[in-house]
């Protein structure tokens, strides 16, 4: 890994966990969904969706001592979808992060009640930003809301529940991949720009740039899905040819998938180019989620 970022992370994620843990341990909730809540959020995770939130602030030259927080409701949603993801009734996964998933532990009524508590609660957080205008909290919510739910992650995850076992083109595909994985990822750097204050051509660069990012992210996910360890990946490998998912890799081949990553890639950073010839950690943020092993 390019030691810019490495330092990057080193320096971001022991912040992001802390305030994570600070968040959940601050809930007042009966004991065993407090616990299957803390189980799932502090497993692990490549908290790429808070370090890509963070390299928008450094790549615009700010800071926001809301970050953290916006990053941990963040990271809280996604950690909800991951727990009814690998649910029985969905893509029936038993490992997660390196543990036996969610539903495993607690069964599936705390696993179902704890991505319940975590989706709402991370709206509430926002809510309660300290150093952030209200109109700017407004922004953020109904971004937030739009990225996660039927015009976002949970619409995707239904095309995606729908297309198993069915024949789609790239397009109806690109589609599930932008809104399953995408929008969230899109949103965690939108909600940078928005801390920034940012304006005009620059929000539209980075939303070209996320738009590119989220799609590139799941194609490589599919990717690892076939050439990952469960060792490395932390859940099942395989499980997409098992489960007859539609991927890129299934619909383009291997190869395919692999220059269409590419090809996004290299618009995601032709769009920086565009504000800045210096991009940064969101350069190297871009190579990192495309040759990832986990
Ligand atoms: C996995 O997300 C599910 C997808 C949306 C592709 P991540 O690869 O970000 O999972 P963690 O957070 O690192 O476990
Ligand atoms: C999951 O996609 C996307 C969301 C959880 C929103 P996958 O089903 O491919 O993710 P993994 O492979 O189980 O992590
Ligand atoms: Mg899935
Ligand atoms: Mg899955
Ligand atoms: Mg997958």
């Amino acid at each position: 890994m390019n030691m810019n970022l490495k330092n990057f992370m080193n320096g971001h994620l022991p912040l992001i966990e802390k305030e994570l843990e600070f968040q959940i341990q601050s809930i007042s909730a009966p004991q065993p969904l407090k616990e299957s809540m803390l189980y799932s959020v502090l497993a692990g995770g490549k908290r790429i969706r808070p370090l890509f939130l963070l390299a928008v602030l450094d790549f615009l030259n700010e800071q926001h001592k809301d970050a953290y927080t916006i990053g941990a409701a963040i990271e809280m949603i996604h950690t909800y979808s991951l727990i009814h993801d690998d649910l029985p009734s969905m893509d029936n996964d038993d490992y997660r992060r390196g543990k036996l998933t969610n539903h495993k532990v607690y069964g599936e009524a705390l696993a179902i009640l704890a991505g319940d508590a975590l989706l709402t609660y991370s709206f509430g957080m926002i809510s309660r930003l300290p150093n952030l205008n209200s109109d700017s909290k407004l922004d953020l919510i109904q971004a937030f809301s739009q990225a996660s739910g039927a015009e976002g992650m949970v619409g995707g995850q239904v095309l995606d529940m729908e297309s198993e076992r069915k024949k789609i083109s790239v397009t109806e595909l690109e589609f599930i991949h932008k809104n399953k994985t995408g929008a969230l990822l899109e949103f965690s750097i939108y909600a940078g720009a928005i801390l920034a204050n940012a304006t005009g051509e620059k929000v539209d660069a980075l939303k070209n740039y996320a738009r590119h990012i989220g799609i590139a992210f799941q194609i490589q996910d599919d990717i690892l899905d076939i050439e990952g360890t469960s060792e490395t990946l932390g859940k099942t490998a395989g499980k997409d040819v098992a489960s007859d998912k539609n991927t890129y890799p299934a619909l383009l081949t291997l190869q395919g998938a692999k220059d269409k990553k590419e090809w996004h890639i290299n618009q995601a950073l032709s769009s920086l180019r565009t504000i800045n010839e210096e991009s940064g950690i969101l350069d190297e943020l871009a190579a990192y989620i495309i040759n990832r092993s986990n």
